[in-house]
């Protein structure tokens, strides 16, 4: 057969080219595609098979020893390529840069931005013809789907899935709360060394990534309600059996999209990320979350802003029944049915839109009708919530252009204390304590100097994108000790850096523009007045117009706000061309690069 006749016969099933023909079948270029097709005969593979017209699917491989969250991706990616194979694909699975958000030094939200441009590079470089993208700890997902929207390959997310259900002491005992939890236990006396670490220990029992709804579950749900993954991918625990089940079906479908050329831009539409931000209201999500889905949408080209979390979201009902914002963990969400009963919910509510494509080639609403909550302790009716208004509120005011809290979280001391003055509900005002990153918060914090009480408002500055390079998940701090030991648990934290997903704290974060890139943070003093109005939506320290201007003046004369210099080549790179957390945090000079795989 000659190669033009080759090439033809190859793409019987799609009807067009395939891109990795370009590399290993190219009738125009005999000469590259000797080279390219011998070094790819050297592990055991024949010319037929890469001749064949079957297209060749990456696996982009997130797990190693280093991201103990996504390790058994390594034994999962078996049950993917035989999928691939069972559907007439060949199988590359190559690695990812590890991001494991426990273990990154100074934060592994640095990261996420050199995984992508990593993962950019290699599906744009290779003979991929379609990829299955490997999620798990929080800024995989993140990661790899800003990759896709960049390069626009047929794409498919395979979630990781949680850990089992940890327990301590008969009580359900979940992953990164309970070390928030046992901090403060440790910090009041109540528990020593050893059981602070037997607790974090109990807390994560199994491989999988965090078991509450954490910046993990809550962005693997998002890929789901994205339209990204197969429907029921992202809740099915690590361990058990649905998930390697689901491995298998992830890498048939891998091929069928290729063959059908689904890309993601045919998914990610202004309507999917419309729905999954009604869906992060509904599961509770992380924080996080904006900061990551306006990344996807900057990078596929969709318009998406930081107002539009509180518009669409903010009047959505809480209805997963889970930690941080509930009781239960993983396991008990996937048996209640996991996202597609939460959807199932918001579709009967006609809160989201039914006809967004998914990765299936079938509809949402499609996907979604018979997916009922099978346990309505841990998956409520939307009728009877277990909370209404539970979305992100997005402040502005002289400290910042935007800042979101998650209202859901406010427990009930803590509105007692400072939202139900009936003369001026939903607004306090207090005396500003000001940190300049969590390594002055960590020293500082005990010092009876301060003069810290139950009305202090805790200020950290210095720990966004650009200050702490990455931003670092520290905003919410905890009192100082003699007040934990009152029983005063929180006080109202505000800050230009985020704070983990598994944290049940009301904070104020995410501020942008920090105070790096000289916003109105950095002209707060320790001792100011700040008042936070939760009904207009604003945030301001209470001095005159004139005096900020004063302080700006002087800031700029002091050559701006002064941070930690990097440590490494990335930090000084990100430093000097990222945008603000409520802008995605994303690379400015890569956004312009979009579909690059069609180019
Ligand atoms: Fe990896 Fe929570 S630390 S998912
Ligand atoms: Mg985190």
């Amino acid at each position: 057969m000659s190669r033009k006749a080759r090439a033809r016969s190859g793409h019987k099933k799609s009807g067009r080219q395939l891109r990795s023909q370009l590399w290993f079948d190219n009738p125009d270029n005999p000469g590259m595609t000797a080279l390219y097709l011998e070094r790819y005969l050297n592990f055991g593979l024949t010319p037929a098979e890469l001749r064949s017209g079957k297209p060749i699917i990456g696996i982009a491989q997130t797990g190693s020893d280093l991201s103990p969250c996504n390790r058994h991706h390594i034994e999962l990616a078996q049950r993917v390529r035989e999928g691939i194979r069972t559907a007439g694909g060949i199988a590359f699975e190559f690695p990812v840069h590890p991001i494991q958000e426990t273990g990154k030094r100074p934060t592994a939200a640095l990261d996420r931005n050199l995984a992508y441009l990593g993962l950019v590079e290699v599906l744009y470089g290779y003979p991929l013809d379609g990829v299955v993208l490997m999620t798990g700890c929080d800024k995989t997902t993140p990661a790899c789907l800003m990759a896709a929207a960049t390069v626009n390959i047929p794409a498919i997310v395979l979630s990781g899935g949680p850990m089992l259900n940890g327990w301590w002491k008969g009580e359900r005992c979940g992953s990164g709360m309970a070390v928030w939890k046992a901090r403060e236990e440790l910090a009041a006396g109540r528990i020593d060394d050893e059981d602070f670490l037997n607790i974090a220990a109990a807390s994560a029992p199994s491989v999988g990534h965090c078991n509450t709804m954490g910046t993990a579950s809550t962005m693997n749900a998002l890929a789901e309600a994205l339209g990204m993954s197969l429907p029921g991918c992202a809740a099915i625990p690590a361990p058990y059996r649905e998930r390697g089940q689901i491995a298998y079906a992830t890498g048939v479908r891998a091929v069928e999209i290729v063959h059908e050329d689904l890309k993601p831009s045919d998914i990610l539409t202004r309507k999917a990320f419309e729905n999954t931000i009604v869906a992060c209201t509904a599961i509770g999500g992380s924080t996080n979350a904006p900061v990551h889905i306006n990344a996807i949408a900057r990078h596929i080209g969709v318009k998406l802003g930081i107002e539009d979390w509180e518009k669409i979201g903010y009047d959505v009902p809480l209805l997963v029944n889970m930690q941080p914002a509930g009781e239960y963990l993983g396991e008990e969400y996937f048996r209640a049915g996991g996202l597609p009963a939460v959807m199932h919910e918001l579709l009967k509510a006609k809160r989201i839109h039914g006809e967004a494509l998914t990765i299936n080639g079938k509809t949402m609403a499609e996907n979604v009708k018979r997916a009922t909550s099978q346990d309505e302790k841990v998956i409520k009716p939307y009728k009877a919530p277990m909370k209404q208004q539970a979305g992100f509120k997005v402040l502005h005011g002289n400290l910042f252009d935007s800042a979101i809290m998650k209202t859901s979280v406010i427990s009930e001391d803590f509105r007692h204390r400072f939202l139900d003055d009936p003369k001026d509900p939903n607004a306090f005002e207090g005396r500003a304590v000001v940190f300049d990153g969590p390594e002055d918060y960590h020293h500082r914090i005990d010092d009876p100097a301060l003069k810290i009480d139950e009305r202090t408002l805790l200020f950290i500055r210095g720990a966004g994108a650009i200050g702490y390079p990455g931003s670092a998940e520290v905003v919410n701090m905890q009192p100082p000790a003699a007040l934990i030991k009152k029983g005063i648990t929180s006080l109202p934290c505000i800050g230009d850096g985020r704070q983990s997903g598994t944290s049940g704290s009301p904070s104020i974060l995410n501020a942008s523009p920090e105070a790096a890139a000289n916003g109105g943070l950095a002209l707060l003093k320790t001792g100011d007045r700040v008042r936070i109005d939760l009904n207009k939506g604003t945030a301001d320290i209470l001095i005159s117009a004139e005096e900020l201007a004063e302080r700006r003046a002087a800031l700029q004369k002091r050559g701006g706000y002064k941070y930690p210099p990097s440590q490494t080549p990335w930090q000084e790179i990100q430093r000097g061309m990222v945008d603000q957390l409520a802008d995605g945090m994303v690379l400015k000079p890569a956004v312009k690069y979009q579909r690059v795989a069609q180019t």
